[in-house]
């Protein structure tokens, strides 16, 4: 535009300069109208000159603007396309993190959907372990008491056993007194010793006692083995020929007196006596068959027979009691 308005303004100038030529030649030459005649026609040439000149130049700034408006919109164009091919590139990278946001929101929603089983399992899991727990603790409180419950009765049992103990000390004392004034009894102011006690007879290494009672005060076995064991003995068993005579000697013939029991009777089909062992001379008994729920009785001497008879244990007899004789005496050999 610059340049088309200086060229506009040259041309001005140079008209104006034209135009003072032409009125300084008119004012200082009138005279010379031949020459003047002559001039005029080159001021029209160049007047058509110019004016062409004129049309020429403002065509060519109409092409130049033209021009310009033309490459204008061409640079718009290209420069929406480069936004265009930008704003894809944006675009796909959207997508693509898109996609990524997409994929990771699914994996963690995998994910959270995974924990939320496991919780849920641990949760059931937990609460069964509660219920254990609880469980566990109900027990614990249970075997507390129990184990307090125990310790009170231990701690009393102890107690007790302390005290019979203690009784068991002193009962040592009078018992040792007793064993003495049985075994070695005052007689004109000296202790004699003897091997059994006041009222047991002595045989061998045996002490007897012979129970000659009649009814009502007969026993049965089980009552007669009772008896003797509260004298510290047991009904009497027969080891040999010798003590089966002895025995039989003192089975007396008395009133109301049928037989005296002695530590034998059946036990699981076999004659057996109270220390354990088998009878050995089956001849003794009669009958001999061992029948269960009887027991022997030694009979008075005069009947004729071998001394032991079976009888119903429920029977009530006399009975004979037995226990080891005191040894006064070390024995020699
Ligand atoms: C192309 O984008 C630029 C910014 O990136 C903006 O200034 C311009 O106006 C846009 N062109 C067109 C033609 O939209
Ligand atoms: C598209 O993303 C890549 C990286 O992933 C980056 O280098 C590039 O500049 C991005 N393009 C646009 C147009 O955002
Ligand atoms: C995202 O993922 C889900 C499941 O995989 C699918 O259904 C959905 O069309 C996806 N969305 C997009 C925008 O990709
Ligand atoms: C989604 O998880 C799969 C496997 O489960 C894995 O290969 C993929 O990379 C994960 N995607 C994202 C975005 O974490
Ligand atoms: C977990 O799963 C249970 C059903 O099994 C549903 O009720 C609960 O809303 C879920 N929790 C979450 C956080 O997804
Ligand atoms: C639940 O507890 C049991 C044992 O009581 C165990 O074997 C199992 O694995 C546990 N389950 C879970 C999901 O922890
Ligand atoms: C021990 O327990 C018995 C009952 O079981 C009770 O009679 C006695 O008094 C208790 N003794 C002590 C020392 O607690
Ligand atoms: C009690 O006497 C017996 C013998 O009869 C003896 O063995 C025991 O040690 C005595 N007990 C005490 C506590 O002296
Ligand atoms: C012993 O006598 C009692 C009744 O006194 C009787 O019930 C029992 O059957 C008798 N036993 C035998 C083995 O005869
Ligand atoms: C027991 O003695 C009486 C006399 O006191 C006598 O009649 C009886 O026959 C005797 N019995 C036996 C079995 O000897």
């Amino acid at each position: 535009m610059s340049l088309n308005f200086s060229d506009k303004k040259e041309e001005e100038t140079v008209y104006d300069e034209v135009k003072v030529k032409n009125e300084l030649i008119e004012q200082t030459d009138d005279t010379k109208d031949e020459k003047a005649n002559n001039r005029d026609g080159h001021f029209r040439q160049l007047a058509c000159c110019l004016g062409i000149l004129c049309v020429v130049l403002l065509l060519a700034i109409i092409g130049v603007c033209v021009y310009i408006t033309a490459f204008n919109h061409t640079s718009e164009q290209n420069q929406l396309k480069e936004n265009l091919t930008i704003l894809q590139a944006v675009n796909l990278n959207l997508t693509n993190i898109n996609n990524k946001l997409n994929s990771t929101v699914n994996n963690l929603t995998v994910q959270l959907d995974n924990l939320n089983k496991s919780y849920t399992a641990l949760e059931s899991n937990n609460t069964d372990l509660i219920a254990e727990n609880q469980k566990l603790k109900t027990q614990n409180q249970k075997l507390k008491t129990q184990n307090q419950q125990l310790e009170t009765q231990m701690k009393n049992l102890t107690d007790m056993l302390q005290d019979m103990e203690t009784e068991r000390n002193e009962l040592n004392v009078s018992r040792a007194q007793w064993s003495i004034d049985q075994y070695c009894p005052i007689d004109k102011a000296v202790r004699q010793c003897k091997s059994c006690q006041v009222g047991w007879l002595q045989d061998q290494s045996s002490c007897y006692v012979i129970l000659d009672v009649r009814p009502p005060n007969q026993k049965t076995w089980d009552e007669a083995q009772a008896d003797c064991k509260e004298r510290n003995s047991e009904l009497a068993v027969i080891n040999n020929r010798q003590e089966k005579a002895y025995i039989r000697g003192r089975s007396w013939n008395r009133t109301g007196i049928s037989g005296y029991w002695i530590g034998l009777r059946v036990v699981d089909g076999k004659w057996t006596w109270v220390d354990g062992s088998d009878l050995t001379e089956i001849s003794w008994i009669q009958p001999e068959t061992p029948t269960e729920g009887h027991c022997a009785i030694s009979v008075p001497t005069n009947i004729p027979n071998n001394g032991l008879k079976s009888v119903n244990c429920s029977d009530r007899n006399a009975w004979i009691c037995e226990k080891k004789a005191l040894r006064l005496f070390e024995l020699k050999g």
